[in-house]
Protein backbone atom coordinates (compact mmCIF):
# COMPACT_ATOMS: atom_id res chain seq x y z
CA UNK A 1 0.00 0.00 0.00
CA UNK A 2 2.80 2.60 1.10
CA UNK A 3 4.65 4.55 -1.32
CA UNK A 4 8.10 3.02 -2.34
CA UNK A 5 9.92 6.54 -1.56
CA UNK A 6 8.03 6.71 1.91
CA UNK A 7 8.76 2.58 2.28
CA UNK A 8 12.47 3.69 2.03
CA UNK A 9 12.30 7.11 3.63
CA UNK A 10 14.26 7.62 7.11
CA UNK A 11 12.16 10.20 9.01
CA UNK A 12 13.06 13.37 10.27
CA UNK A 13 14.47 12.70 13.83
CA UNK A 14 13.85 15.95 15.83
CA UNK A 15 15.43 17.06 19.59
CA UNK A 16 12.77 16.21 21.24
CA UNK A 17 12.49 12.15 19.50
CA UNK A 18 16.00 11.97 20.22
CA UNK A 19 15.91 13.06 24.14
CA UNK A 20 12.35 12.69 25.62
CA UNK A 21 13.32 12.54 29.89
CA UNK A 22 13.40 15.33 32.29
CA UNK A 23 16.55 17.29 32.30
CA UNK A 24 17.70 20.41 33.45
CA UNK A 25 19.44 21.75 30.72
CA UNK A 26 18.30 21.68 26.87
CA UNK A 27 20.25 23.19 24.81
CA UNK A 28 19.59 20.37 22.08
CA UNK A 29 17.29 22.29 19.88
CA UNK A 30 19.03 25.79 19.17
CA UNK A 31 15.49 27.41 21.39
CA UNK A 32 15.52 30.56 22.56
CA UNK A 33 16.68 29.45 26.55
CA UNK A 34 15.71 33.03 27.86
CA UNK A 35 11.42 32.72 27.13
CA UNK A 36 8.82 34.44 24.81
CA UNK A 37 7.83 37.76 24.82
CA UNK A 38 4.39 36.34 26.13
CA UNK A 39 2.56 35.64 29.45
CA UNK A 40 3.41 32.32 28.77
CA UNK A 41 6.17 30.32 27.68
CA UNK A 42 6.59 29.18 24.13
CA UNK A 43 9.97 28.92 23.06
CA UNK A 44 10.27 25.51 23.69
CA UNK A 45 9.18 22.83 20.82
CA UNK A 46 5.69 20.75 21.44
CA UNK A 47 5.92 17.45 22.04
CA UNK A 48 6.54 15.62 18.57
CA UNK A 49 3.64 12.75 18.94
CA UNK A 50 1.59 14.84 21.52
CA UNK A 51 1.46 12.39 24.22
CA UNK A 52 -0.31 13.62 27.08
CA UNK A 53 -3.22 14.92 24.49
CA UNK A 54 -3.10 11.59 22.91
CA UNK A 55 -3.65 10.20 26.46
CA UNK A 56 -6.80 11.83 27.94
CA UNK A 57 -8.38 11.47 23.95
CA UNK A 58 -7.70 7.92 24.11
CA UNK A 59 -9.34 7.67 28.13
CA UNK A 60 -12.79 9.56 25.86
CA UNK A 61 -12.58 7.18 22.49
CA UNK A 62 -11.43 3.72 23.94
CA UNK A 63 -8.85 4.17 21.30
CA UNK A 64 -4.51 3.48 22.17
CA UNK A 65 -2.55 6.46 21.73
CA UNK A 66 -0.72 3.87 19.22
CA UNK A 67 -3.57 3.78 16.88
CA UNK A 68 -4.37 7.72 17.13
CA UNK A 69 -2.68 10.54 14.61
CA UNK A 70 -3.15 14.03 15.48
CA UNK A 71 -3.00 17.11 13.05
CA UNK A 72 -3.15 20.19 12.03
CA UNK A 73 -6.91 20.22 10.99
CA UNK A 74 -8.37 16.47 9.88
CA UNK A 75 -7.54 18.14 6.47
CA UNK A 76 -3.41 17.32 7.21
CA UNK A 77 -4.69 14.04 7.77
CA UNK A 78 -6.23 13.95 4.15
CA UNK A 79 -3.44 15.40 2.67
CA UNK A 80 -0.81 12.78 4.15
CA UNK A 81 -3.18 9.88 2.89
CA UNK A 82 -2.35 11.09 -0.14
CA UNK A 83 1.28 11.75 0.18
CA UNK A 84 2.03 8.41 1.99
CA UNK A 85 -0.11 6.13 -0.13
CA UNK A 86 -0.59 7.41 -3.51
CA UNK A 87 1.91 7.51 -6.30
CA UNK A 88 1.27 10.59 -8.12
CA UNK A 89 -0.04 10.24 -11.83
CA UNK A 90 -0.41 6.68 -11.53
CA UNK A 91 -2.73 6.00 -8.52
CA UNK A 92 -6.19 6.66 -8.21
CA UNK A 93 -8.79 7.27 -5.41
CA UNK A 94 -12.87 7.32 -4.91
CA UNK A 95 -14.71 9.80 -3.61
CA UNK A 96 -18.63 9.27 -3.36
CA UNK A 97 -19.77 13.14 -4.29
CA UNK A 98 -21.65 15.37 -3.14
CA UNK A 99 -19.18 15.11 -0.22
CA UNK A 100 -16.57 17.38 1.35
CA UNK A 101 -14.54 19.12 -1.44
CA UNK A 102 -11.24 18.95 0.23
CA UNK A 103 -10.47 14.85 -0.66
CA UNK A 104 -10.61 16.58 -4.42
CA UNK A 105 -8.68 19.29 -3.70
CA UNK A 106 -5.90 17.35 -1.90
CA UNK A 107 -6.02 14.82 -4.54
CA UNK A 108 -5.40 17.59 -7.53
CA UNK A 109 -2.53 18.86 -5.34
CA UNK A 110 -1.12 15.54 -5.14
CA UNK A 111 -1.70 14.96 -8.80
CA UNK A 112 -3.89 11.74 -7.88
CA UNK A 113 -6.52 10.69 -10.30
CA UNK A 114 -10.29 11.63 -8.52
CA UNK A 115 -12.75 8.50 -9.49
CA UNK A 116 -16.33 10.05 -8.83
CA UNK A 117 -19.34 7.15 -7.72
CA UNK A 118 -21.80 9.83 -6.97
CA UNK A 119 -24.57 9.05 -4.27
CA UNK A 120 -28.05 7.74 -5.15
CA UNK A 121 -31.34 9.19 -4.47
CA UNK A 122 -31.01 9.51 -0.97
CA UNK A 123 -27.48 10.07 -0.79
CA UNK A 124 -26.74 6.36 -0.59
CA UNK A 125 -23.59 4.70 -1.88
CA UNK A 126 -23.87 3.07 -5.28
CA UNK A 127 -21.89 -0.17 -4.27
CA UNK A 128 -22.09 -1.79 -7.99
CA UNK A 129 -20.31 1.54 -9.28
CA UNK A 130 -18.21 1.79 -6.94
CA UNK A 131 -16.96 -1.86 -7.08
CA UNK A 132 -16.40 -1.20 -11.15
CA UNK A 133 -14.65 1.93 -10.44
CA UNK A 134 -11.91 -0.43 -8.14
CA UNK A 135 -8.69 -0.89 -9.95
CA UNK A 136 -5.33 -1.84 -8.63
CA UNK A 137 -4.66 1.36 -8.29
CA UNK A 138 -7.02 2.73 -6.10
CA UNK A 139 -5.29 3.32 -2.97
CA UNK A 140 -7.94 5.32 -1.16
CA UNK A 141 -12.01 5.26 -0.57
CA UNK A 142 -13.24 8.24 1.15
CA UNK A 143 -16.43 7.59 2.62
CA UNK A 144 -18.15 10.93 4.98
CA UNK A 145 -20.88 9.81 7.24
CA UNK A 146 -22.96 12.34 8.38
CA UNK A 147 -21.96 13.09 5.17
CA UNK A 148 -21.50 17.14 4.03
CA UNK A 149 -22.90 18.56 2.34
CA UNK A 150 -26.38 16.01 2.27
CA UNK A 151 -26.12 15.77 6.74
CA UNK A 152 -26.98 11.91 6.34
CA UNK A 153 -25.15 8.71 7.55
CA UNK A 154 -24.10 6.52 5.35
CA UNK A 155 -25.58 2.87 6.08
CA UNK A 156 -23.55 0.63 7.93
CA UNK A 157 -24.25 -2.31 6.10
CA UNK A 158 -23.21 -0.17 2.83
CA UNK A 159 -19.49 0.91 4.62
CA UNK A 160 -19.22 -2.88 5.82
CA UNK A 161 -19.49 -4.05 2.44
CA UNK A 162 -16.70 -1.47 0.82
CA UNK A 163 -14.73 -2.52 4.25
CA UNK A 164 -15.05 -6.20 3.10
CA UNK A 165 -14.63 -5.61 -0.42
CA UNK A 166 -11.66 -3.20 -0.60
CA UNK A 167 -7.78 -4.45 -0.30
CA UNK A 168 -6.84 -0.21 -0.15
CA UNK A 169 -8.04 1.99 3.03
CA UNK A 170 -10.92 3.38 3.04
CA UNK A 171 -11.13 6.53 5.04
CA UNK A 172 -14.12 7.05 7.13
CA UNK A 173 -15.04 10.86 7.69
CA UNK A 174 -16.44 11.42 11.15
CA UNK A 175 -16.38 14.86 11.35
CA UNK A 176 -20.16 15.09 12.19
CA UNK A 177 -20.58 12.05 14.47
CA UNK A 178 -21.35 13.44 17.66
CA UNK A 179 -24.61 14.75 16.03
CA UNK A 180 -25.74 11.20 14.60
CA UNK A 181 -28.08 8.92 15.71
CA UNK A 182 -25.60 6.12 14.82
CA UNK A 183 -23.06 5.06 16.60
CA UNK A 184 -18.93 5.73 15.35
CA UNK A 185 -17.14 2.96 13.47
CA UNK A 186 -14.29 3.33 16.00
CA UNK A 187 -14.55 0.19 18.20
CA UNK A 188 -14.32 -1.44 14.76
CA UNK A 189 -10.74 -0.73 14.00
CA UNK A 190 -9.79 -3.68 14.91
CA UNK A 191 -12.04 -5.70 12.91
CA UNK A 192 -10.95 -3.49 9.80
CA UNK A 193 -6.82 -3.47 9.21
CA UNK A 194 -8.17 -1.34 6.16
CA UNK A 195 -10.30 1.53 8.27
CA UNK A 196 -8.98 5.05 8.69
CA UNK A 197 -11.23 7.05 10.83
CA UNK A 198 -11.02 10.80 10.76
CA UNK A 199 -12.33 12.76 13.62
CA UNK A 200 -11.84 16.52 14.54
CA UNK A 201 -12.14 18.91 17.50
CA UNK A 202 -13.64 21.46 14.91
CA UNK A 203 -17.34 20.51 15.20
CA UNK A 204 -19.17 19.28 18.65
CA UNK A 205 -15.96 20.55 20.74
CA UNK A 206 -16.20 23.64 19.19
CA UNK A 207 -12.49 24.10 18.89
CA UNK A 208 -12.43 25.20 15.28
CA UNK A 209 -9.61 27.92 15.63
CA UNK A 210 -7.01 25.49 17.39
CA UNK A 211 -6.93 23.15 13.97
CA UNK A 212 -7.12 19.63 16.41
CA UNK A 213 -7.91 16.45 14.17
CA UNK A 214 -7.44 12.96 15.02
CA UNK A 215 -7.13 9.90 12.92
CA UNK A 216 -7.37 6.50 13.81
CA UNK A 217 -6.48 3.60 12.31
CA UNK A 218 -3.93 0.38 12.51
CA UNK A 219 -0.54 0.91 14.45
CA UNK A 220 0.70 -0.07 11.16
CA UNK A 221 -1.05 2.79 9.54
CA UNK A 222 -0.33 5.42 12.29
CA UNK A 223 3.10 4.65 11.94
CA UNK A 224 3.24 5.50 8.60
CA UNK A 225 1.60 8.81 9.19
CA UNK A 226 4.28 9.21 11.68
CA UNK A 227 6.69 8.94 9.16
CA UNK A 228 5.43 11.63 6.99
CA UNK A 229 4.20 14.18 9.17
CA UNK A 230 6.20 17.12 10.33
CA UNK A 231 7.53 16.61 13.09
CA UNK A 232 5.94 19.52 15.17
CA UNK A 233 2.78 19.55 13.26
CA UNK A 234 0.49 20.48 16.42
CA UNK A 235 1.62 23.52 17.83
CA UNK A 236 1.86 23.95 21.97
CA UNK A 237 -1.10 26.04 22.30
CA UNK A 238 -3.11 24.07 20.49
CA UNK A 239 -2.17 21.00 22.27
CA UNK A 240 -2.41 22.74 25.78
CA UNK A 241 -5.68 24.14 25.09
CA UNK A 242 -7.18 21.06 23.40
CA UNK A 243 -6.09 19.57 26.69
CA UNK A 244 -7.48 21.93 28.90
CA UNK A 245 -11.14 21.57 26.67
CA UNK A 246 -11.35 17.53 27.30
CA UNK A 247 -12.49 17.75 31.06
CA UNK A 248 -15.43 19.35 30.04
CA UNK A 249 -16.72 17.13 28.36
CA UNK A 250 -20.61 17.84 30.03
CA UNK A 251 -21.14 20.91 28.46
CA UNK A 252 -20.12 19.87 24.73
CA UNK A 253 -22.62 16.91 25.56
CA UNK A 254 -24.85 19.53 26.74
CA UNK A 255 -23.98 21.41 23.39
CA UNK A 256 -24.53 18.32 21.30
CA UNK A 257 -28.31 18.10 23.00
CA UNK A 258 -29.04 21.52 21.91
CA UNK A 259 -27.92 21.90 18.40
CA UNK A 260 -29.95 18.63 17.71
CA UNK A 261 -33.04 19.98 19.54
CA UNK A 262 -32.54 23.46 17.39
CA UNK A 263 -32.27 21.30 14.44
CA UNK A 264 -35.79 19.46 14.80
CA UNK A 265 -36.89 23.09 15.94
CA UNK A 266 -35.36 24.75 12.75
CA UNK A 267 -36.54 21.52 10.17
CA UNK A 268 -39.69 22.06 11.69
CA UNK A 269 -40.05 25.59 11.26
CA UNK A 270 -38.65 25.63 7.72
CA UNK A 271 -40.91 23.29 6.54
CA UNK A 272 -43.68 25.70 6.77
CA UNK A 273 -42.17 28.62 4.70
CA UNK A 274 -43.42 28.70 1.22
CA UNK A 275 -40.56 28.40 -0.75
CA UNK A 276 -39.32 25.42 0.79
CA UNK A 277 -39.21 22.53 -1.59
CA UNK A 278 -37.57 19.62 0.69
CA UNK A 279 -35.40 19.32 3.57
CA UNK A 280 -33.19 16.33 3.41
CA UNK A 281 -32.97 14.35 6.43
CA UNK A 282 -29.86 15.37 8.81
CA UNK A 283 -27.32 13.78 11.61
CA UNK A 284 -24.99 16.84 11.24
CA UNK A 285 -25.15 20.53 12.63
CA UNK A 286 -26.51 21.48 9.43
CA UNK A 287 -29.70 21.10 7.34
CA UNK A 288 -29.17 21.11 3.75
CA UNK A 289 -32.75 23.07 2.65
CA UNK A 290 -33.66 22.47 -1.08
CA UNK A 291 -35.46 25.70 -2.55
CA UNK A 292 -37.15 27.08 -5.75
CA UNK A 293 -34.49 30.28 -5.35
CA UNK A 294 -31.36 29.55 -3.68
CA UNK A 295 -29.71 32.75 -4.96
CA UNK A 296 -32.70 35.16 -3.95
CA UNK A 297 -33.02 33.92 -0.29
CA UNK A 298 -29.02 33.57 -0.06
CA UNK A 299 -28.97 37.17 -1.11
CA UNK A 300 -31.68 38.52 0.95
CA UNK A 301 -30.57 36.73 3.99
CA UNK A 302 -26.84 38.65 3.32
CA UNK A 303 -28.83 41.63 3.67
CA UNK A 304 -30.00 40.88 7.15
CA UNK A 305 -26.43 39.96 8.25
CA UNK A 306 -26.65 36.27 7.50
CA UNK A 307 -24.39 34.18 6.09
CA UNK A 308 -25.22 30.58 5.07
CA UNK A 309 -23.89 28.19 2.79
CA UNK A 310 -25.02 28.50 -1.37
CA UNK A 311 -24.35 24.52 -2.88
CA UNK A 312 -27.03 25.18 -5.64
CA UNK A 313 -24.41 24.53 -8.11
CA UNK A 314 -22.97 21.16 -6.86
CA UNK A 315 -24.75 18.30 -8.60
CA UNK A 316 -27.40 16.49 -6.75
CA UNK A 317 -27.33 19.63 -4.52
CA UNK A 318 -29.57 21.60 -7.53
CA UNK A 319 -31.76 24.70 -5.17
CA UNK A 320 -30.02 24.01 -2.08
CA UNK A 321 -28.53 26.14 0.75
CA UNK A 322 -26.79 24.55 3.56
CA UNK A 323 -27.47 25.92 6.53
CA UNK A 324 -25.59 25.25 10.06
CA UNK A 325 -27.18 25.35 13.19
CA UNK A 326 -26.69 28.02 15.19
CA UNK A 327 -27.48 28.94 18.78
CA UNK A 328 -31.65 28.94 19.80
CA UNK A 329 -31.25 33.05 18.91
CA UNK A 330 -29.58 32.93 15.77
CA UNK A 331 -31.81 30.25 14.22
CA UNK A 332 -34.88 32.09 15.15
CA UNK A 333 -33.03 35.48 14.28
CA UNK A 334 -32.74 33.40 11.16
CA UNK A 335 -36.37 31.92 10.66
CA UNK A 336 -37.67 35.92 11.08
CA UNK A 337 -35.95 36.91 8.20
CA UNK A 338 -36.85 33.57 6.13
CA UNK A 339 -41.04 34.39 7.25
CA UNK A 340 -40.32 37.96 5.78
CA UNK A 341 -39.73 36.40 2.05
CA UNK A 342 -42.52 35.33 -0.21
C1 LIG B 1 -16.61 16.21 6.53
C2 LIG B 1 -15.56 17.11 7.03
N1 LIG B 1 -14.35 16.62 7.30
C3 LIG B 1 -13.36 17.41 7.76
C4 LIG B 1 -13.56 18.77 7.95
C5 LIG B 1 -12.41 19.62 8.39
O1 LIG B 1 -12.12 19.42 9.69
P1 LIG B 1 -10.88 20.14 10.36
O2 LIG B 1 -11.35 21.44 10.88
O3 LIG B 1 -10.49 19.17 11.45
O4 LIG B 1 -9.78 20.27 9.33
C6 LIG B 1 -14.79 19.32 7.67
C7 LIG B 1 -15.01 20.76 7.83
O5 LIG B 1 -15.97 21.35 7.45
C8 LIG B 1 -15.81 18.47 7.18
O6 LIG B 1 -17.03 18.96 6.87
Amino acid sequence: MVRENIRHLTPYSSARDEFTGNAQVFLDANENAFGSPLPQSYNRYPDPLQLRLKNALSRIKSVPPQSMFLGNGSDEAIDILFRAFCEPGIDNVITLPPTYGMYEVSARINNVEVREAPLLPGFQPDLDLIAREIDENTKLIFVCSPNNPTGNSIDRESIETILNNFNGLVVLDEAYINYSRYRSFIQELKEYPNLVILQTLSKAWGLAGLRVGMAFASEAVIQIFNKVKPPYNLNEPSQQLALQALDNLEQVNEWIRQTIAERERLEQALRELPFVQHIFPSDANFLLVKTGKPKTIYNQLIKDGIVVRDRSRIRLCEGCLRITVGTPEENTQLLEALSKMH
